[in-house]
């Protein structure tokens, strides 16, 4: 074993007995007990969750961090109920030793997730980390290896899984009533195009690892597994002026094989006409259809009449308040977080595989090749 892989190794288990001797919560908290929360990453995304915070009254926000002074006053700013003020800290670590945290919204940037995620879990502290997990398999599973262990919550930003369409079609696919998942297929198309740091691939991953994950995770959900293969391609239709060494692509098409010849076939493309753009994720089985977002059942010919399961999901960002209601009362029940680990580790991977079948990283071209689930060489 090379002495890369041996001290790997050691900085794992490490983290891991870490984990289990200090991933405890720092005290049980009682119905009426407020929530003590920090905020690690209050850019856009960031504000958002503070504002849908601030309309949760088990929350207290204590403390806001990030690296730019003027995003955490505007984090103040929604804050602005909070009494005593939210303290601002620039280094995360101190946040986290001068302040008595119940909980942390970890939303920094797509490579800085496992970074300030291991550190809050680590010190019993409940972790809301944004999607995806992180942009390395090597991170990927560091961080799936604490969360495993730990008696916190540790909750991932995939919001459809606290949106009603989303979890009562998946049910009737589960519950069988359509007989086995044949084919899956989707679609995200946007009519701007990709923006800021979302172009650099050492921040984000790609475009696809860094948003479509969510349709990864969606689709990993309905099959329970992983799939055993990827292929892709991508392109970069629109260049920014000044790109980044990596620069992520616009457009993508990306298709997986699951166990049973179940295939994924998927788009991802921005600078659209408006009529081609939305969210589609339709799932074939046997007996019909679900189109997910839609909440709709088709039966195929002869087989019954098309069914509306519960309502239609509003937009892309439906769940985001159910899912920090949802955050709170896990805390306090010791509930299981249903946006789970387990899923958003095989949807967060299946976002890299799609990155690694589409761009040759050495040689900075769009290439596609053929990436096995065993290529990405997870040891968890
Ligand atoms: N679930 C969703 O629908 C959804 C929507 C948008 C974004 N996101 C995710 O939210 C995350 C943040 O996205 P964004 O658009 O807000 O990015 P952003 O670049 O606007 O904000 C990230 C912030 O993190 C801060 N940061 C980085 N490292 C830090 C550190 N060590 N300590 C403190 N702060 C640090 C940065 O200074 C920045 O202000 C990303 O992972 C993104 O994928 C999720």
């Amino acid at each position: 074993m090379s002495e890369q892989s041996v001290s790997r190794r050691r900085f794992i288990q490490g983290a891991s007995a870490a984990a289990l001797a200090l991933g405890t919560p720092r005290r049980i908290l009682g119905a009426n007990d407020k929530i003590s929360l920090g905020f690690i990453g209050t850019g856009g995304r960031g504000r958002r969750l503070a504002t849908v915070v601030t309309h949760v009254p088990d929350f207290q926000v204590v403390s806001v961090c990030d690296l730019v002074e003027d995003r955490m006053d505007q984090t103040l700013e929604i804050c602005e109920q909070y009494k005593p003020t939210p303290k601002k800290y620039l280094d995360f670590r101190e946040m986290l030793e001068k302040e008595k945290l119940d909980a942390c919204i970890v939303a920094t940037e797509e490579a800085n997730h496992a970074k300030c995620a291991i550190p809050v879990m680590e010190v019993g502290v409940h972790c809301f980390c944004e999607k995806p997990i992180d942009i390395t398999v090597e991170k990927i599973d560091q961080v799936t290896r604490i969360a495993r262990s730990i008696k916190t919550i540790y909750q991932i930003g995939f919001q459809r899984h606290y949106v009603p369409a989303f979890q009562q079609c998946i049910q009737h696919i589960h519950d069988g009533k359509l007989g086995k998942v044949t084919f899956l297929q989707g679609m995200w198309q946007w009519e701007g195009g990709v923006g800021g740091r979302y172009l650099d691939m050492d921040l984000s991953g790609c475009w696809f690892l860094a948003q479509a994950c969510h349709h990864a995770d969606t689709m990993a959900w309905v099959m329970q597994q992983p799939p055993l293969q990827c292929e892709a391609m991508g392109a970069l239709t629109e260049p920014p002026a000044n790109p980044p060494e990596h620069c992520a692509e616009d457009h993508s098409a990306v298709t997986f094989r699951f166990p049973g010849d179940v295939i994924f076939s998927y788009t991802h493309l921005m600078n659209c006409c408006k009529k081609f753009t939305g969210e589609k994720l339709w799932v074939y089985c046997e007996k019909g259809g679900v189109d997910l977002p839609e909440a709709m059942v088709y039966p195929r010919s002869g087989m019954g009449e098309p069914q509306q399961l519960t309502e239609r999901a509003a937009d892309w960002d439906a769940g985001t308040s159910t899912e920090i209601e949802g955050f709170a009362r896990h805390i306090k029940n010791g509930e299981k977080p249903l946006a789970d680990l387990e899923t958003a580790r095989i949807g967060t991977l299946m976002g890299i595989m799609g990155g690694m079948a589409m761009y040759d990283r050495p040689n900075r071209k769009w290439d596609s090749r053929i990436v096995k689930w065993e290529d990405l060489g997870s040891t968890t």
